[in-house]
């Protein structure tokens, strides 16, 4: 994927394809990578790439595990090293006239990760750049478009990984570099005029940034056509519901708003069990769009925000990844609406989507939102959800992201909130002693939300909120910060 998203800043479309799944090429494939893998290629259940359908004059870079491949396939040395290569490196070009190492300066910091390494290569392979333990870290195949590299051109810490790369896709494979936000949208709305026709679509709004860009999109292709519901859970953060409306219609959108709070603060009363919770929010979200769509007459498309990473990881060469929560996506697709899917964004990765959306003129407030979790303060008040509860959660919580936004924090951080604990502790406030509840707050850096570090926010910040909390929000005598990572603590609490 980082692979991917560095071809894509350098203004050029690629696809992602497994190793054993790579489609027959057409005209429009300009070249081909093969990425890293922790593989061995000398493993017996190593991933063998199979290139019978790419034509034998398109460009190929292997890149470490790739490399390696092209090595070993046609008879090279790959073995276990003993001297596992980790972290930087210094590269030395050792044929400063070979197209892929144009404008790299003779030594430079490269980034190395692989526990095996090509002892030798097959005839015909020419050594063009090497480290000091890699002899063979860089090659051509002589006479062809064939190279390999044993480092990580894609990681920033290689200084001069992403000329490579422009090397080769610009120059070697002539890609023009003009996949821009511009001509995504312009080449989007013509796509979906053609797929929808003159139906009507539903989409689901959530106040976040992929459906807000995904309606923004239709509503380019398809105006009125498209119909657009926003749910009310009742687990919003405060004033949201209002304020999002208020800024999808400021925007155009042919939305309705629907107040279905009630209803999920009634299903979840007495539920404790964080899973359970997340399946009856889910459970009524699908109910109420459900029941909110069959009103609109005629309809036959479902629009969804699914963006790049869903799509790769549903298609991904299986492999076993733990569900430690139940996520991601509340609700899905009722599924017995029997309408036809449209995914506007599903080339995007994240940040790509972001930059559509300020092509599309998304207002700043939805663009730059932190993620936030589809069950909501659902998950966020610990234990029983109860309207009293929220609605303290609410409170502190405006407090808490105001502040950050206050202070110029909030577009500094991935992701912030608070959480309500199921705990009261004693305090004491003028001279009474008090038992109520604590408040935790959570700021995190992070890049996907995979990782995670918790953020130093100033110890002058955290005493004027955790003070402002305590003496605005009745029910709440403790405020404390969390300062885990994830792993192994994971950014929401439930
Ligand atoms: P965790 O807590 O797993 O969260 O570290 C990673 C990211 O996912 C969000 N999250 C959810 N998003 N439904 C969602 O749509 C969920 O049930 C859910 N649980 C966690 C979380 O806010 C963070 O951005």
């Amino acid at each position: 994927m980082l692979i991917a998203r560095r071809i894509r800043e350098l203004s050029v479309y690629c696809d992602i394809v497994p190793f054993n799944k790579v489609p027959a090429i057409d005209g429009d494939v300009k070249g081909i990578i093969l990425s890293g893998s922790p593989a061995s290629v000398t493993a017996p259940d190593a991933p063998m790439p199979n290139l019978a359908g790419v034509p034998k004059e398109l460009p190929v870079l292997g890149i470490c595990y790739g490399a390696q491949w092209l090595a070993w396939s046609r008879g090279g040395k790959v073995y276990s090293s003993d001297t596992r290569e980790y972290g930087r490196a210094v590269l030395t070009v050792k044929d400063a006239a070979d197209p892929l190492l144009k404008g790299i300066p003779a030594e430079s910091r490269v980034w190395m990760s692989h526990g095996d390494t090509i002892n030798s290569l097959p005839e015909g392979y020419k050594v063009i750049a090497s480290t000091e333990s890699v002899e063979n870290a860089a090659f051509r195949i002589e006479g062809s478009d064939v190279w390999g590299i044993q480092f990580h051109a894609e990681v920033h810490h290689s200084e001069f990984g992403k000329q490579i790369l422009a090397n080769f896709v610009l120059d070697i494979c002539g890609c023009a570099g003009d996949w821009t936000p511009d001509s995504f949208i312009e080449s989007t709305v013509k796509s979906i005029r053609e797929q929808v026709g003159c139906e009507k679509v539903v989409l689901g709004l959530s106040g976040g940034v992929d459906s807000s860009v995904a309606a923004l999109l239709l509503h380019r292709a398809i105006g009125p056509q498209l119909h657009c519901i926003f749910v009310d859970s009742g687990l919003l953060r405060k004033d949201e519901f209002t304020s999002v409306l208020a800024s999808y219609q400021g925007m155009g959108l042919n939305v309705k708003g629907v107040d279905a709070g009630e209803r999920f603060l009634a299903d979840l009363r007495g539920v404790t069990d964080p899973e359970q919770k997340r399946k009856i929010i889910g459970r009524d979200f699908v109910e109420v769009f459900n029941a909110e769509a069959e009103k609109i007459q005629d309809v036959r498309w479902l629009a969804q925000g699914t963006i790049y990473p869903d799509v790769i990881e549903s298609s991904a060469v299986p492999g076993a990844s733990a569900t430690i929560k139940s996520h991601h996506n509340v609700g899905g697709l009722p599924k017995d609406m029997k309408l036809k899917i449209v995914e506007p964004l599903r080339l995007l990765f994240k940040d790509e989507v972001r930059r559509v959306g300020k092509a599309l003129g998304l207002v700043p407030e939805i663009l730059g939102r932190h993620p936030f979790p589809g069950p909501g303060l659902g998950i966020r008040v610990l234990g029983e959800v109860t309207p009293e509860k929220v609605a303290i959660l609410q409170e502190a919580d405006k407090i808490y992201i105001d502040s950050l936004k206050r202070e110029s924090l909030y577009d500094r951080i991935w992701q912030a909130g608070s959480i309500l604990l199921p705990i009261k502790s004693v305090g004491v406030m003028g001279d009474e002693r008090t038992y109520e509840y604590t408040i935790a707050l959570r700021a995190v850096s992070s890049v996907d939300g995979m990782t995670a570090d918790w953020v130093r926010l100033p110890y002058d910040f955290l005493a004027e909120i955790s003070d402002s909390i305590i003496r605005r929000v009745k029910g709440v005598n403790r405020v404390v910060y969390d300062i885990c990572s994830k792993p192994p603590a994971t950014i929401e609490w439930e």
